[in-house]
């Protein structure tokens, strides 16, 4: 059987997870949080990383520091996960969907302008796959119309855009650690806050809406609830395993990207022979998190799954497109052809750190197969 995706270890979260059993000290903030949000910090250049227990924690902590809030707008792709729009719905605000580009499934920047009202607040772009949407065009945007980029980049751990992290583009952008992600802890994220403006109110909002972070550093003799705030911190062994994780990445990157190079160019001929599109990356540095494939229609991504899954290789769709979906129907009429089309051809083909040759080869061979 060869899987979607088989979570890796690079062997040293057990040592970690040892070491943290010796501290003893098992709470939020603490050794090893410390250790990941300053690697973040470092190497993602951001003025401050927050480390939450999921991707959806970092976009919840991300409206509520944005301040988001009833009668708000935020502008969201239809083709993302529902964590990006529940975010919003959370803070009692209206997400407003737009149509995303069929090269990358990208929101598509040429439609957003469209969809800004007196009401938007934001606009919350997703790199999908890890690859970057044009934050050039989406910043300037932005700025022309005093709106907040708040970028999902639940996916886009190791990516680069115009010679700077990607995860750096952006107000705040939200990363996850899922374990179906690059670098992950099971289940975790971080908060990567890029504009100052917002650091002194994180420390509050992720202690629960308290002062705690400057009682602990003694600037103040005790502390109180001064703020709204929710529990955004994750236990010592949760950041020690994605501290090992981290150590890791610029490796686990490096493999990735080798296996997505060798399907993009295996598959070359079957584009050429009309039987599927393959993902264009252009003008950034993606990370390799997921190889895509667009088939020509949608009985024909359904018979692929199913045909490879009786070959015993797990090959999956991906997100329906939210305006789509029963709870997205209260928010949006809007048509969004691209996003609706394209999800129903959209295969994801496994891909994970320790796949084989012989495995890629199978997967390719047996994908040839079905198509020919
Ligand atoms: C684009 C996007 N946003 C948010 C999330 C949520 O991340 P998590 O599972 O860590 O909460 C995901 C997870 O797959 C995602 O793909």
């Amino acid at each position: 059987m060869i899987p979607f995706n088989k979570p890796y270890l690079t062997g040293n979260e057990r040592v970690y997870i040892e070491e943290v059993l010796k501290n003893g000290r098992f709470s939020g903030n603490n050794v090893f949080s410390k250790k990941c949000a300053a690697w973040l910090e470092d190497r993602l250049q951001c003025a401050k990383a927050v480390i939450v227990p999921s991707g959806t924690a970092a976009l919840e902590m991300m409206m509520i520091l944005a301040g988001i809030g009833p009668g708000d707008e935020v502008i969201v792709p239809s083709f993302t996960f529902s964590s990006t729009a529940n975010a919003v719905v959370l803070r009692g605000a209206t997400p407003v969907f737009a149509d995303v580009r069929p090269d990358t499934m990208n929101i598509d920047e040429k439609r957003i302008e469209a969809a800004v009202t007196p009401r938007t607040k934001a606009i919350c772009p997703v790199y999908y796959a890890g690859v970057a949407c044009d934050m050039e065009a989406i910043e300037s945007l932005a700025r022309r119309h005093g709106l907040l980029a708040l970028p999902d980049a639940a996916q886009a751990i190791g990516s680069a855009y115009k010679g700077r992290p990607l995860c750096s583009y952006g107000h705040m952008a939200a990363l996850s650690f899922h374990e179906t992600k690059n670098v992950h802890c099971g289940e975790g994220g971080a908060l990567l806050i890029n504009d100052p403006a917002f650091v002194e109110r994180a420390e509050i909002v992720m202690e629960k809406g308290t002062d705690r972070s400057k009682f602990f550093r003694g600037e103040i003799d005790k502390y109180s609830w001064v703020d709204v705030g929710s529990s955004f911190l994750v236990n010592e062994i949760t950041a020690a395993f994605l501290y090992a994780q981290l150590e890791q990445s610029e490796k686990i990157t490096e493999r990735r990207l080798e296996l997505w190079t060798r399907y993009y160019r295996e598959l070359e001929p079957l584009e050429k022979g009309g039987k599927l599109r393959r993902p264009t990356v252009e003008g950034c540095v993606h990370n390799g998190h997921i190889f895509w494939i667009l088939l020509n229609d949608a009985a024909i991504r359904d018979r692929l799954i199913y045909e490879l899954k009786d070959k015993g290789i797990g090959a999956v769709f991906h997100y329906i497109p939210l305006h789509d979906a029963p709870m997205g129907l209260n928010f949006s009429s809007h048509d969004l052809p691209t996003a609706a089309e394209c999800s129903a051809r959209l295969l994801r083909l496994p891909l994970y750190v320790e796949m084989t040759p012989q495995e890629m080869e199978y997967v390719v061979e047996s994908v040839r197969e079905v198509l020919s």
